[in-house]
């Protein structure tokens, strides 16, 4: 029986240590987030965020736009925001409504407030090792790699999903921390094979099941990223977590895994954006 990741405890103690160093700050660390129409999913991390900041003592902002927004408008909104003074962090939630190119919004927001990390500044930085935002579930998912003591150093780590958010970033680190690194996707041929090899295998791909126990090596780490729904409408990951778990080293269970520590790092980013702003 593998070593259960605790991601929901470890991403409390993160939080704590970002209320404590923002007390010390002459000015609270401020993060304004903007939802745009009425996708139910994200009021919920929306409201999750609120919820964060509130925990760490931060400012919070909230604009929620009406659907018929248009990409003007939110770019206008995020350029007030760019200059305020009091807001450290930007973030847009994704996804935007049809007719809004993601893309051109996401580059609107200042890199030094860019605490998703989404913007190419932050992604080519990452790329080339130089500082700048991280994004945030690659970042937690580093950070409980080192709590646990796993050091992906030599190790053959395989990445299944290739996403800008997720797979890319993660692989990067990984790599920057001396990992032997494959990214896997939907074309990849011989998928199991490749898993097996794995000593660290991150699972962001967004499907029930799809790891199956056959495609673990025993005694690996399994890292699991996704956030799914099962037939019975029970929250799970990509991975058959009663099965790998018996025979894995180590596990994130889905919830409590991979998902509360995304939200911390972004406490973290935003703690981070506001040392930086208050010099
Ligand atoms: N939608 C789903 N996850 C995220 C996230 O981490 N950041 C933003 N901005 N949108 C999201």
């Amino acid at each position: 029986m593998a070593i259960i990741l605790d991601g929901k405890a470890l991403a409390a103690k993160c939080k704590q240590e970002v209320k404590k160093e923002a007390e010390s700050l002459a000015r609270t660390p401020g993060l304004a987030v903007i939802i745009v129409g009425n996708n139910p999913a994200s009021r919920v991390y929306v409201n999750s965020k609120r919820k964060d900041c509130e925990e760490c003592g931060f400012l919070s902002e909230e604009y929620a736009l009406p659907e018929e927004t248009t990409q003007g408008e939110l770019i206008s909104l995020i350029q007030q925001l760019n200059v305020r003074e009091d807001i450290d962090g930007i973030l847009c939630q994704l996804p935007l409504p049809d007719g809004i190119d993601e893309e051109a919004v996401l580059m609107a927001i200042s890199p030094e407030k860019d605490v998703d990390g989404f913007h190419p500044m932050n992604m080519g930085a990452l790329l080339v090792g130089k500082e700048g935002f991280l994004p945030c579930t690659p970042y937690g998912i580093m950070e409980i790699l080192k709590e646990y003591d796993i050091d992906p150093k030599g190790k053959r780590c395989v990445v299944i999903g290739r996403s800008n958010i997720v797979g890319k970033p993660m692989a990067l680190l990984l790599l920057q921390k001396h990992g032997t690194v494959t990214i896997c996707h939907s074309r990849t041929q011989n998928l199991a094979e490749i898993c097996r090899t794995a000593d660290i295998l991150v699972a962001a791909v967004g499907k029930v099941n799809m790891v199956t126990a056959d495609m673990v090596k025993p005694g690996a780490v399994v890292i699991d990223v996704a956030m799914n729904r099962n037939e019975a409408g029970k929250l799970c990951g990509d991975v058959d977590y009663p099965a790998v778990k018996e025979l894995a080293w180590a596990i994130t269970p889905v919830p409590g895994g991979v998902g509360p520590m995304t939200r911390a790092m972004l406490m973290k980013n935003t703690l981070l954006s506001a040392q930086k702003r208050q010099g």
